[in-house]
């Protein structure tokens, strides 16, 4: 997958780009990720992409012209099919769902936004799909591009190892995590749980799914009845 990153801050990428599984995505070739600096493509004087809003109000607003000069420079540099994807407070959530549906496409630019978000023409002439990553206000769309490179990327076919994508598939399903627990089998006092210890698998399986469930009903009711794979096979 082809992914251009279009920001005012390109540095704040390095280390997430750098390190752990978007890092080897990186070098096996499954994920070629450029960072594309906003700047570049001001056509005024002193490189300025940002002005006060018309009416009045807080803040500074992005200028549609760079950010259509850099959609458009890169949709003439073999990013024809790319996704456009805005990153705002204002846009649908990113859930596990979205990300998989997006780490089907060919390629993705992702349009960070700072200070008080893009001129409207960005969204009335580009038509990015509109992304956010939940009920809080950001500095700007950089962390949020991170987060949904992060979780894009490690779906794409062949990225996780078989270990990392087994993991993977039990807990897409839409509940949280059971407990994990490993040496030594007592810790201040805190015991792991018997059944972990007793090489019985499918006593074992049970318990997970038991505590997978309770977990999901106790913290997060709104995902409940979203079943998981290996509860949906034995039923
Ligand atoms: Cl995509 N941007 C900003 N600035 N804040 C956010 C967000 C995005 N998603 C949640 N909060």
């Amino acid at each position: 997958m082809i992914i251009d990153v279009v920001t005012l801050f390109p540095s704040m990428f390095a280390g997430v780009l750098g390190e752990s599984i978007l890092k080897r995505a990186q070098e096996q070739g499954q994920a070629r990720i450029s960072l594309v600096n906003l700047r570049d493509f001001s056509r005024e004087k002193h490189k300025k992409v940002d002005a006060p809003p018309y009416g009045g109000g807080p803040g500074m607003v992005i200028l549609a012209e760079p950010v259509f000069e850099a959609v458009e420079h890169l949709r003439r540099s073999g990013r024809a099919d790319s996704t456009l994807v805005l990153l705002t407070p204002g846009g649908v959530r990113l859930t596990q769902a979205l990300a998989g549906e997006l780490a089907r496409r060919p390629g993705l630019i992702l349009l960070c936004g700072h200070y008080e978000g893009f001129d409207e023409r960005v969204s009335l002439g580009l038509s990015p799909l509109e992304v956010s990553i939940g009920d809080y206000v950001l500095t700007g769309g950089e962390i949020p591009a991170m987060a949904l490179l992060d979780t894009v990327v490690r779906l794409i076919p062949g990225v996780l190892g078989s270990a990392e994508s087994l993991l993977q598939e039990s807990f897409s399903g839409g509940q949280l995590e059971y407990p994990q627990y490993t040496r030594p089998p007592e810790f201040r006092g805190m015991a792991v749980p018997d059944v972990l210890l007793s090489g019985d698998h499918e006593r074992i399986a049970r318990w997970r799914r038991e505590q997978a469930r309770e977990r999901t009903r106790a913290r997060r009711p709104d995902l409940e009845g979203g079943a998981r794979p290996d509860e949906m096979r034995s039923q």
